[in-house]
């Protein structure tokens, strides 16, 4: 049998499986205050047959928000919304973890009233946009603006809002967080040479550039223990005007850090819809050897795909985003070689329970 249905260790965290949710935006909270649902708890119970599911992308703060209707674990609603979604999950076996986003600068000023988000440089990422909707739920993509540099206090700010977010998410149920590092926004940005043209030690070398991800993950180590951590990063993807020609050695050698602080796992972020190129192997065998606790992947993983980066140890557990959206019983299909169903591009982001509870299991 494939090793994807073995049963995994995460820490204290016995996972029924090695398949992982992968942390997905839909964008279907409650209004006002984005309060996760009922519907919300249907969508991941109806998943909760995975091993982990990582919710999807969660704000820390009001700033941090950079899409209409995206979640927040802040506010005693958020954390009694979400207690209902863990519950939903844990009756069927999953492990949660809450996925902890700050935007940065992929946001706008109708998120921030009126005023610039806030970013590590006051750096416009191009051909970069966010997904605006007024309360109909009626959205249009719109670009993003020149932010505003953070200031010491801004920086400080941001880390103690990740460990307040964290401490309420443990409430609110979940097993641990993410810290989202990936995909282009702020943890990312200050990783990168391209969005980070700071010059004091934040900038620069690559230890600079890593200071924000590292204060983020120990102030959330403080609040909840490093065994409760996860990190995502995203080193070969360049969306959202992220193309850095020194990521890779940076993520490279954040990853002894985060070994050095044993947080729970490491998540590589390895495609965005068709940004997804090929990880050389090298890659996989160097960070295998600094980061030795869990790994996880994403990124266009079928089952074979799964089996092979299992088998040669570079991970131990495999997310799966798309395929998950439209098979709530992607892991019966999977075990029974039984064909996936197609999602509706249409119906990802805002909306009711169409292209979101309402597909069916196989048969
Ligand atoms: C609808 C949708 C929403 C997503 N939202 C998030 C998110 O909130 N946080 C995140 O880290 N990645 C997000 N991603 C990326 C996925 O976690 C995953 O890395 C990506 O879809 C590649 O995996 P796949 O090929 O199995 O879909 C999203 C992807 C999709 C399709």
């Amino acid at each position: 049998m494939s090793k994807l249905f073995e049963p995994a260790q995460l820490k204290q965290l016995d996972l029924q499986n090695r398949v992982v949710m992968a942390p997905m935006t839909r964008a279907r909270t409650s209004q006002p205050g984005n309060i996760p649902n009922p519907m919300m708890a249907t969508y991941y119970q109806q998943r909760a047959t995975a091993g982990l599911i990582i919710s999807e992308a969660t704000q820390i703060s009001d700033e941090s928000q950079g899409y209409s209707f995206t979640p927040g674990v802040y506010t005693d609603e958020h954390v009694a919304g979400w207690k209902t979604v863990t519950q939903a999950a844990k009756q069927r076996g999953a492990a949660m973890f809450c996925q902890l986003w700050h935007v940065g600068r992929v946001s706008h000023p109708s998120f921030q009233n009126g005023e610039q988000p806030i970013a590590p440089s006051a750096l416009k990422p191009v051909e970069t946009q966010v997904w605006i909707a007024d309360e109909n739920g009626n959205g249009n993509m719109v670009d993003c603006v020149e932010p505003r540099a953070m200031s010491q206090a801004d920086i400080d700010r941001v880390v103690s809002d990740f460990a307040y977010a964290a401490k309420r998410a443990i409430e609110a149920g979940f097993d641990g967080v993410e810290i989202h590092g990936g995909n282009g926004y702020l943890i990312d940005q200050f990783l990168r040479t391209n969005s980070n043209h700071r010059t004091d030690h934040y900038g620069g070398t690559r230890q600079n550039r890593m200071r924000f991800l590292l204060e983020v993950v120990d102030a959330v180590s403080d609040a909840i223990g490093a065994d409760k951590v996860g990190v995502r990063l995203a080193p070969f993807i360049t969306f959202k005007d992220m193309n850095c020609p020194d990521i890779v050695p940076t993520i490279l050698q954040a990853s002894k850090e985060l070994q050095a602080r044993d947080i729970a796992y490491l998540h590589l972020s390895e495609a965005d819809w068709d940004d997804a190129p090929v990880i050389p192997e090298s890659f996989r065998l160097e960070l295998r050897e600094y980061f030795t606790n869990t790994i996880i992947v994403a990124g266009s993983y079928t089952q074979d795909r799964a089996d092979e980066i299992l088998e040669k140890g570079y991970a131990d557990l495999v997310a799966f985003g798309r395929p998950f959206v439209a098979n709530p019983d992607l892991v019966s299909r999977l075990k029974h070689q039984q064909p996936l169903q197609q999602l509706d591009g249409a119906t990802l982001f805002g909306g009711d329970e169409r292209g979101y509870t309402d597909y069916p299991e196989y048969g």
